[in-house]
């Protein structure tokens, strides 16, 4: 059964960029997605030392980079040294972790949609979310964007700055809240959308969100099979870092 859509979000979002094919949060992924059609894409937001948003899924460095310890230890200057190609292959050695100002010109040439998920780092909350507003009301011109986080206190203050831009909760589990406490708050929050991960299709949430005023998106969604699932549940749109392809059929630069 099709829930009724309130957004008009592609069906398929870019996750992290196309991170399957590309080292995800970089450029390269992020332009990748835009090679390939797809018109919005989903990436992690948090601040470096000196207060700078960069884009980046860890609190640590190692997985998606040669560099060691907790991001938020670095200045910017130098996690622009660090390497964040080569973990991934040969091929994209080079790769820099961008930070969102270059990201948000990035949109604009290629006039791509971007989520930006904020990721606090610890008790930096409000922080992020006031640096990544400073940065916007200093540029002059923005994509279209969509906030979301798992951080009820990163989305108030989204509310309370910039009320017009449309923003999501993202929710992995019940640990934290019930089923139906998280659709009283992501209706609180005045959210557009609700971002689950893709388990939580077959609980109760689909059926207690079915009359709410905002779509539901599921992350992640890598295979065809899943992402019907997601759709036919009522979902609107499904995070994906294969964007459904396959290798042979992907373009390529
Ligand atoms: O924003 C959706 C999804 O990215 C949330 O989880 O850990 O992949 O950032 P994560
Ligand atoms: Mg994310």
């Amino acid at each position: 059964a099709l829930k009724f859509h309130f957004t008009d979000f592609p069906t398929i979002i870019a996750h992290r960029g196309l991170s399957a094919f590309a080292p995800e949060n970089t450029m390269a992924s992020f332009r990748l997605a835009a090679l390939n059609g797809f018109r919005w894409f989903e990436t992690d937001v948090r601040l470096s030392a000196d207060g700078i948003p960069m884009l980046f899924h860890d609190a640590e460095l190692e997985r998606t980079s040669n560099g060691q310890g907790l991001f938020v230890d670095y200045s910017a200057a130098h996690l622009k040294t660090l390497d964040a190609g080569g973990w991934f292959s040969q091929d994209f050695i080079g790769e820099t972790i961008p930070t969102l100002d270059e990201v948000l010109d990035l949109c604009l040439e290629l006039r791509l949609g971007i989520n930006l998920e904020i990721k606090p780092n610890v008790d930096q909350d409000q922080a992020t979310v006031e640096a990544v507003h400073q940065l916007l009301q200093s540029r002059h011109a923005n994509p279209e964007i969509l906030f979301s986080s798992y951080s009820v206190a990163a989305l108030t203050l989204c509310q309370q700055l910039r009320p017009r831009t449309p923003r999501a909760l993202v929710v992995d589990n019940f640990e934290l809240n019930t089923a139906d406490e998280i659709v009283a708050l992501t209706e609180r929050l005045g959210c557009t959308s609700l971002h689950i991960n893709q388990q939580l299709i077959y609980t109760d949430l689909i059926r207690l969100a079915y009359y709410a005023p905002f779509d539901i998106m599921c992350f992640t969604v890598n295979k065809k099979i899943t992402a019907e699932r997601c759709w036919g549940a009522g979902c609107a749109s499904i995070f994906s870092d294969t964007g459904l392809l396959e290798a042979p059929t992907l373009k390529q630069p």
